[in-house]
């Protein structure tokens, strides 16, 4: 049996902006994973995950008019699962090497007992713990890099405007600073040239990721809504349809950029003291964003969670695209974070206890 699995992730600061390729954010991993068990088979492809209810996916392979390969898949929706299978079935293909059917059981610590999500990155988390088992399986000896690459162009096609920051966060762990590839230029690439070739297609080019210190001087402190939200619908109702050079959504990606810049500096530095400022300022930016696009990115709750952090002199802001899921805290050392969380508590917020992952090996 292969075992893979994959940290969840936060967005720190840059959220929204970040789909514009090259424009920066700051992530997380944190030490929350889902995991992928994969077992060798005989007749067909199976997966089993809480998601799908009792019964597992079924996959067959069968050839396809652009590629040699094409995974169909009994009655379910083309998912972030099969997408991971179908590339990497894929590379397989164009590296001649033999196929073989296989199991995949799933197992999240990404959603909670009754199975509503986080907002934890579980789709991008999925999808680097899938590729990274069929890496081992058939034996590629991928770089992490290729394998985050492989990761971002199975997540874009299924969701074409994500950033891949969670993809990015997952596979590298700890903190990042991330910034966006030409998603639309990588998958004409997969879509004309195959997987290969889109390994080092130019669409890559704008596309970086640093890893950042861990402050010491900041604690962080994670609450949850208890309300789902959907991402894609958010970041559909943000982005105007003329493009980025639209005012005032062109000044928030400036306004961003100079936010994270500010945070990727005090990160540098420890200053702890002007992390908390310019996490202020990235709430501000992202109530901004929400006013002018008619967008709820802060909703009533993770304003009041937000709220109730920033009164016991602390910072916080939503995670990612807001809606629902988390809000992040960062914390002085001498915070009075015990009263917080009774304040919390006393509101139904739910602290998700977590702390950064990092993750060994080479890149
Ligand atoms: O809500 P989350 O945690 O999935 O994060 C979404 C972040 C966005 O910048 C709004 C979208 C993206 O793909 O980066």
């Amino acid at each position: 049996m292969i075992v893979t699995r994959a940290p969840g992730k936060l967005f720190i600061a840059g959220e929204y902006a970040v789909v514009e390729p090259g424009e920066p954010a700051v992530l997380i991993a944190v030490d929350r994973f889902l995991t992928v068990r994969l077992t060798p088979s005989d007749d067909v492809g199976r997966v089993h995950s809480r998601e799908y209810g009792q019964a597992p996916v079924v996959w067959t392979r069968a050839e396809g008019p652009e590629h040699s390969v094409n995974i169909v898949v009994e009655h379910e929706p083309y998912d972030y699962v099969v997408s991971a299978i179908t590339l990497m079935e894929r590379l397989r293909d164009e590296r001649s090497l033999p196929a073989h059917y296989f199991d995949l059981h799933i197992e999240s610590d990404l959603d909670d007992s009754s199975g509503r999500k986080f907002g934890l990155g579980s789709s991008a988390a999925v999808t680097v713990a899938v590729v990274a088992a069929l890496d081992e399986f058939y034996e590629m000896g991928l770089s992490r890099t290729e394998r985050f690459r492989l990761a971002l162009l199975s997540t874009i096609t299924v969701a074409p405007n994500a950033s891949g920051g969670d993809v990015a966060a997952s596979t590298f762990g700890g903190w990042i600073r991330y910034s966006a590839p030409d998603r639309v230029t990588l998958r004409e690439s997969l879509e004309r040239h195959g997987v290969t070739k889109a390994l080092t297609s130019p669409g890559w080019s704008p596309h970086r990721v640093d890893r950042l210190p861990d402050p010491s001087s900041l604690e962080l402190l994670v609450g949850w809504t208890g309300s789902p939200a959907s991402t894609e619908r958010l970041v559909g109702g943000v982005r105007p349809p003329s493009g980025r050079t639209a005012s005032p959504y062109e000044s928030f990606v400036d306004e961003s950029r100079d936010c994270v810049d500010a945070l990727v500096e005090c990160l540098r530095a420890d200053d702890g003291p002007r992390a908390l400022e310019v996490i202020g300022r990235a709430r501000r930016l992202l109530q901004h964003l929400g006013e002018t696009s008619g967008i709820r990115i802060e909703t009533d709750e993770l304003r009041l969670l937000c709220d109730l952090a920033e009164q016991h002199g602390t910072a916080a802001k939503p995670s990612g695209a807001g809606g629902g899921d988390c809000g992040i805290v960062l914390a002085p050392a001498d915070a009075p974070l015990q009263t917080l969380l009774s304040s919390w508590e006393a509101r139904d917020i739910r602290r998700l206890d977590m702390s950064v992952q990092h993750l060994q090996g080479a890149t």
